[in-house]
């Protein structure tokens, strides 16, 4: 993969199970963006049906269904997802090695979908993981499951902002690393608590940012997805 523009870079978040906004608000940032995510919400409405319609508009498509079960069910569920024509999919490291790997391997004859691997849910603290019995505190364990995902054959991550640096730093550049979290200065944090601006997350290492309410609840979303890609472009210049 080539080094992506600004717009390639953003993938919006659709969180919606009604399938006509989503088609709307997909349609009116056609170009604007890289690709959109349809996660659990819209996936559980619509189906996969739901999905090639979104995907027929032409833009990548993040399917984020966080796979997690033993390996030969979740090598299943990534071959049902390639005939989607999705972008990337997303499994959770902590499904384990064989578990990523029969993930990786049901892919191995195409390029795409990317398999990316979740590390630890950025809701879950270090005593909820105490709770669940993992000693490891939370830092330590991103960095554990993110070895374990790319030594697996993931072709990258999903990290919240601050864990950028420390799992570049680990892994090296072929690790696609797709970050959530994402706030310009000019919009509203909502109910996230770690965020970062676009430009900053690119530079600590992120290949992709994932921006849902900045971008879909601006009164003109494509003005605001274009006012990011602009802002990621000065930073270059
Ligand atoms: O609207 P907002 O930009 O906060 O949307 C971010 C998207 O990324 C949502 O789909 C949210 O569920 C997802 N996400 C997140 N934080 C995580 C993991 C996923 O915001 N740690």
């Amino acid at each position: 993969m080539g080094t992506p523009t600004p717009a390639e870079r953003i993938f919006c978040a659709i969180d919606t199970p009604d399938r006509n906004q989503a088609i709307e608000l997909a349609s009116a940032l056609k170009g604007a963006v890289g690709g959109f995510k349809l996660g659990k919400e819209f996936f559980t409405a619509n189906g996969p049906d739901g999905v090639a319609e979104i995907a027929e508009l032409g833009q990548r498509i993040f399917l984020d269904l966080k796979f997690h079960d033993i390996p030969n069910t979740v090598a299943g569920a990534v071959k049902a997802v390639m005939k989607l024509n999705c972008y990337m999919l997303t499994v959770h490291a902590s499904g384990g090695r064989s578990m990523i790997r029969a993930a990786a391997e049901a892919t191995s004859e195409e390029t795409l979908p990317l398999i990316m691997a979740v590390t630890v849910l950025t809701s879950l603290n270090t005593k909820d993981l105490i709770e669940i019995g993992q000693k490891t505190p939370v830092e330590d364990q991103v960095l554990k499951l993110g070895k374990i995902a790319h030594e697996s054959g993931a072709n990258g991550l999903i990290a919240s902002p601050k864990e950028l640096k420390a799992l570049r730093a680990a892994l090296g550049p072929k690790c696609l690393l797709t970050v959530p979290g994402i706030r310009p200065l000019w919009a509203s944090s909502n109910d996230q608590k770690r965020i970062m601006p676009p430009l900053e997350a690119i530079k600590a290492g992120a290949d992709f940012l994932v921006i849902g309410r900045p971008i879909t609840q601006a009164k003109d979303p494509k003005a605001a997805a274009d006012r990011i890609s602009a802002e990621i472009a000065e930073g270059y210049r």
